[in-house]
């Protein structure tokens, strides 16, 4: 664990019940430790108090879509809170924004691409404006150890992977905090005059040695929840989506924006695309076992073959007792960017039954991944040229 942040783990894995449990699994914004199985997202949800997405709900998304997002379908978004709710006032007439973002500490991988592909898709869909966050102050904040430099170089590189998502530059607008910052203050004050140090603490596991601009930051991850409503001059949803580890900043945010006025913001939640070594989430701070979209071919293909299976010792024990596709990295990244709903089932049915080695599914990765990462690098480049286009004026 990093040593240079300023909120102590150890302190929240005592004081913070609230996002670990058993001592070995926390969830926080700031860091995700522990083993991210099925029953972890479970438990999330009874802990978050969020709803998990009901056969109800995918019917509802797909009546107004008309198809089932594989994303979904796979339970990759697996919670949400309010969602059918936004649904209901689309139906009546009442268009959501988006809103979602990213803390610019390193370089973007994989996992980021998850919910922001799944925005675009979103966006697409249902015609939505888009409101994407850089905290830079975030980051700058909570890593003792960052520069404004290295801050400001990540935001600049960031914002060629959000733009090379091909998100509608008509319908999208990009927010960095300290550039930006006259937008979402007059909200953030008016936010953080309602929710007391105490709720903070609880709610994010601050301290006595916290500092306090990490203490005031959430009314500034808030402020875009209501912004649309300033915007469009008329109180108008918002839907968040995120993977689960920041949904503290929404639950204090929904706890007061009734008492100003504005609607509760709703969330879609996804898992964690996990690490290559799938001892956590997939993370910029440990690029060594995350997949970039800056990396090399050669980088990625090497990557790649030292990555963590569900494979046996030797190919004779796999061949014998099969592998292990439900804690494998390799075939969570090949179901959720690469394969299909037929192709995943054969490639778990296959390696659970001792018929496929782990050599074809990294060979099958490294393959696509590369063909992914070499166009994702080509529209990074084009992006350079459109950065005016998406920013807030
Ligand atoms: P950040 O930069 O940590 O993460 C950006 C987005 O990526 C998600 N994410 C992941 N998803 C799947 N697998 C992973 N391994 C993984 N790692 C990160 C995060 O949930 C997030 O959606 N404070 C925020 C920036 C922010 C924001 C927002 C994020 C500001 N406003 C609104 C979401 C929505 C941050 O540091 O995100």
């Amino acid at each position: 664990m990093e040593s240079n942040h300023n909120i102590d783990m150890n302190n929240i894995n005592n004081s913070f019940d609230q996002y670990s449990y058993n001592n070995d699994i926390i969830v926080t914004p700031w860091e995700v430790l522990g083993d991210l199985e099925d029953k972890t997202y479970i438990k999330l949800i009874e802990k978050f108090g969020t709803q998990a997405i009901s056969q109800e709900l995918i019917e509802k998304i797909k009546k107004l879509t008309g198809e089932i997002h594989p994303l979904i379908k796979s339970q990759y978004f697996f919670s949400h809170r309010d969602m059918d709710w936004l649904l209901n006032k689309y139906e009546n007439g009442e268009h959501f924004y988006l809103y979602t973002g990213r803390g610019p500490s390193g370089f973007i991988h994989l996992g980021h691409l998850l919910p922001w592909l799944f925005t675009k898709y979103l966006q697409d869909k249902f015609g939505a404006k888009l409101l994407f966050q850089i905290t830079d102050d975030e980051k700058f904040l909570y890593n003792l150890g960052a520069t404004k430099e290295t801050i400001s170089k990540y935001t600049s590189e960031n914002i060629l992977d959000i733009i090379a998502i091909g998100f509608n530059p008509d319908l999208t607008r990009i927010i960095i905090d300290t550039k930006h910052i006259h937008h979402l203050y007059p909200i953030a004050t008016e936010i953080a005059r309602k929710i007391t140090f105490s709720t903070a603490k609880a709610v994010f596991g601050f301290t006595n040695t916290t500092n306090i601009g990490m203490i005031g930051f959430p009314s500034i991850q808030a402020a875009p929840c209501f912004l649309p409503s300033i915007i469009e001059k008329t109180p108008t949803p918002v839907l968040i989506p995120a993977a689960i580890d920041q949904d503290p900043y929404w639950r204090i945010t929904r706890d007061i924006a009734t008492k100003l006025g504005f609607y509760k913001p709703a969330q879609i939640h996804s898992k964690f695309l996990p690490s290559l070594s799938r001892d956590s989430k997939m993370s910029s701070s440990r690029p060594e076992t995350a997949i970039l979209t800056t990396d090399e071919p050669e980088i990625v293909e090497k990557k790649v073959l030292s990555s963590f299976t569900g494979g046996q010792a030797t190919i004779s024990l796999q061949k014998k007792l099969g592998g292990n596709a439900d804690i494998c990295p390799v075939y969570d990244y090949l179901k959720y960017f690469f394969d299909d709903e037929k192709e995943s089932l054969e490639r778990y049915l296959r390696c659970k039954s001792g018929n496929l080695l782990c050599g074809e599914c990294k060979s099958d990765l490294v393959n696509n991944t590369r063909d992914f990462i070499i166009e994702f690098q080509r529209k990074r480049d084009e992006a350079k040229d459109k950065v005016n286009d998406f920013m807030f004026e």
